[in-house]
């Protein structure tokens, strides 16, 4: 469980005006009021050990959102690489670093809860995909189970038909780790982890996965 402070100049974001993340936190830190700064809503640990439990990465891996290091521990626990970045300084990994702003992959594969707000976590999908197509790897992004029905989102998911989709049993991402801060919707949200194997297309298969093991 973290507490939030605020940021020291040097921890604040390098912002690039005009791109997606600028646009998004246009606002400053909270893209609306009842939304997490940064949209800082870190992944319990069971979610990704569910992941791994149906997964294998033949590779290093980038957690380009890392956060507080949730997710990284989880693959560093398991024996993974992990290259950890993130667009805030929370005292894990590599701060100040726009993943939407990167044009080169730091890791085979790309493993991440993304923020979720104004569009990030499409746009995180997309750049994802677009950077493992340079290294052959897999994506897997922690989503919305939600975002899978949405009018905006059909031609992508259509275009760009994940692998696998894991429905999670019980996952709830608390703002700042903290469920003392959590909104109304927020523990409504039902989360899956959605996969994109680099060249296997063809129906997506659904399975359910367990974070209670
Ligand atoms: C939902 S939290 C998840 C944190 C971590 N991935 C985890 O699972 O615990 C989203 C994270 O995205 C980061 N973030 C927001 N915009 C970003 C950007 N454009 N590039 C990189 N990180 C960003 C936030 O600082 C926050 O740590």
């Amino acid at each position: 469980m973290s507490s939030i402070r605020l940021l020291k100049p040097h921890e604040i974001p390098v912002r690039r005006p005009g791109s997606q993340t600028a646009r998004a936190f246009r606002m400053g830190p909270q893209i609306a009021p009842h939304r997490a700064a940064y949209e800082f809503y870190p992944t319990p640990p069971a979610a990704t050990r569910a992941l791994l439990s149906a997964e294998t990465f033949d590779g290093p891996i980038w957690e380009p959102a890392c956060g507080q290091g949730h997710i990284s521990k989880v693959l560093l626990q398991a024996g993974y690489h992990v290259v950890s970045t993130d667009l805030v300084a929370y005292g894990y990994g590599e701060a100040k670093l726009d993943f939407l702003a990167e044009t080169r992959p730091r890791a085979k594969h790309i493993i991440t809860n993304p923020p979720y707000g104004r569009g990030l976590a499409d746009a995180f999908a997309k750049h994802a995909l677009e950077l493992t197509r340079e290294t052959g790897g897999t994506v897997a992004m922690l989503m919305n189970l939600a975002g899978l029905c949405h009018p905006l989102r059909h031609d992508f998911w259509t275009a760009h038909p994940p692998t696998i989709i894991y429905a999670l049993d019980e996952c709830t991402c608390w703002p700042y780790g903290d469920p003392s801060r959590a909104t109304t919707g927020i523990a409504k949200q039902r989360y899956c982890w959605i996969i994109w194997k680099y060249g296997q297309s063809g129906v997506t298969a659904l399975r359910w996965l367990t974070t209670r093991a």
